[in-house]
């Protein structure tokens, strides 16, 4: 994950390249899931095996994993009775196809077995998806831990005016994706910011309220410059994830069409006196591979 910058001496490569080898070679034997970009094992509680808890959340998702109803990308099931009711969220990010959405869903749903075995809740992110199961009601309610940060090294040209462009973007895409319906909370937009762009997603787990919604983004957005020692501010690229409400940024188009329907009339922009550069078009899933680039991730 980490880029390494100490040289290897020949018999470590050796090693590391049959190491490699190896692995390749099981994931294809095992038909592995991709690996969770965040993930949060709940060490509070710990089930036994062949429980009733395991046997409800065993079935709860394999629910999720082959439900062919949903189309919206927001799925929440509780399997069970007290004390050994499980309740699960899952949420694919709101511009995903729904065959994709249902493939990164089922994946989730066995990555996170794997990943937090015998745990009573967990909670696994990938970059279209995300699942979190609880014994605990997480329906209807703000969940704030924990929280993912993660951002690109690389600086923006002029940190004030991008700023600026973030707080007039993000105030209009929270206010429309906390508007949204009980089906969807998501909106995606873009501003400019001089001769940088900035594009950016919001979204919230639908099950919140319009002021839940609305409210878990603001405290996220505030996060910007409150974590991580404010070293997310000024950055070309970052992602904020919370269980129920998470953002993101890019100087570039990340995210599939334009979904954002704009309230009439439309807000002032940020004035700029320089033509703007067009955005790059028609690659946009490019950018998901900036993910690969977000060196630092913090648990907090
Ligand atoms: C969930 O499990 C934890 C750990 O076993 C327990 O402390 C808590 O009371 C349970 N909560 C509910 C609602 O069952
Ligand atoms: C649950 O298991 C983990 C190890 O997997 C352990 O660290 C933790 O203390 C256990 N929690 C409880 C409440 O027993
Ligand atoms: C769980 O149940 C399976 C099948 O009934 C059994 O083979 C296995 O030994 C059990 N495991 C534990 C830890 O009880
Ligand atoms: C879900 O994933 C499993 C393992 O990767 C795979 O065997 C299964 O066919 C998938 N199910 C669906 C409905 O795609
Ligand atoms: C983007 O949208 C198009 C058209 O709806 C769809 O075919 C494509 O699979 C989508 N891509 C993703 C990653 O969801
Ligand atoms: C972990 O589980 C306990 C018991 O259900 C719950 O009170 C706590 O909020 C959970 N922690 C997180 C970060 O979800
Ligand atoms: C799941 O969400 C839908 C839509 O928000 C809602 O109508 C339904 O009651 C929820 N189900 C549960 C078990 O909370
Ligand atoms: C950028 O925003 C404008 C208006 O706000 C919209 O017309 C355009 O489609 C957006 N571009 C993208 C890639 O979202």
């Amino acid at each position: 994950m980490y880029a390494s910058t100490v040289p290897m001496d020949s018999s470590k490569l050796v090693l590391l390249l049959s190491f490699s080898y190896i692995l390749l070679h099981q994931s294809s034997l095992t038909a592995a899931q991709p690996n969770f970009i965040n993930y949060y094992c709940n060490n509070t509680g710990n089930y036994t095996t062949n429980s009733t808890y395991q046997r409800n959340l065993n079935s709860l998702l394999s629910s999720l994993a082959s439900d062919t109803q949903i189309d919206y990308g927001f799925y929440n099931l509780s399997v069970g009775e007290f004390p050994d009711r499980v309740n699960a969220i899952a949420l694919c990010r709101g511009d995903v196809a729904v065959d994709i959405c249902r493939s990164c869903v089922n994946d989730s749903t066995h990555k996170i077995l794997e990943v937090c075995p015998n745990k009573m809740g967990a909670f696994g992110v990938y970059a279209l998806c995300m699942i979190r199961y609880s014994n605990r009601s997480i329906f209807g309610v703000v969940d704030e831990q924990p929280s993912f940060y993660r951002w690109n090294l690389q600086n923006v040209l002029d940190v004030t005016l991008f700023n600026q462009a973030l707080q007039t973007l993000f105030a209009r895409l929270r206010a429309k994706a906390a508007s949204g319906n009980s089906l969807k909370k998501f909106a995606t937009g873009n501003q400019s910011a001089g001769v940088e762009t900035v594009y950016a997603i919001v979204q919230c787990t639908p099950d919140l309220s319009e002021g839940q919604c609305s409210s878990c983004l603001l405290d996220l957005f505030r996060m910007i410059t409150n974590c991580c020692g404010g070293n997310v501010r000024g950055k070309i690229g970052a992602k904020l994830i919370r269980p129920s409400c998470n953002l993101r940024w890019e100087t570039g188009p990340f995210f599939n069409g334009t979904l954002e329907i704009l309230p009439s009339p439309p807000p002032p922009q940020i004035s700029s006196p320089t033509s703007l550069p067009a955005p790059a078009q028609g690659r946009p899933w490019i950018l998901i591979n900036s993910l690969l680039h977000f060196d630092f991730d913090v648990l907090i």
